[in-house]
């Protein structure tokens, strides 16, 4: 399942929730927030068995179709078939990505900007609910 909004601005300060659930036998799942499929200033992807990995959650960005350097967490807080919660919300700064369990990761805003229009959530999840406030 995957949902692409375009043209739909997160302001900073705002909260975007997404609720979902992993499919039962999830690879994994991926939210990205920038301008396009190719500048996403945060990729948050949860990877339940995914690119190599076993558990592992990855933040990256994307400049001109290129990925920058990975950020990865320990700490891993989805259950496959499990609803979760996730938070985030960004300045200039930094995204601050709320994860289940009110464990919260920093992650670099490299585009230093406070204006994206490019929310995508993608890849073995059902999204039950979606909101910005
Ligand atoms: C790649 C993967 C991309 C993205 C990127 C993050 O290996 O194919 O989908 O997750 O890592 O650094």
């Amino acid at each position: 399942m995957s949902l692409t909004l375009k043209n739909m601005s997160v302001k900073p300060g705002k909260d975007l929730k997404i609720t979902g659930v992993p499919k039962p036998d999830a690879e994994g799942f991926s939210v990205n927030i920038g301008h396009s499929d190719n500048d996403i200033a945060l990729h948050f992807n949860v990877r339940f068995n995914q690119h190599g990995d076993h558990h592992a959650i990855v933040f990256n960005s994307r400049q001109g179709g290129s990925w920058c350097n990975e950020q990865r967490e320990d700490h891993f807080p989805f259950e496959q078939g499990e609803e979760f919660k996730v938070t985030i919300n960004y300045n200039s700064d930094e995204f601050h990505v709320k994860m289940p369990g009110d464990h919260t990761v920093l992650f670099p805003n490299r585009f230093g900007e406070d204006k994206f229009m490019y929310i995508e959530v993608l890849g073995d999840v059902k999204i039950k609910g979606f909101k910005i406030n």
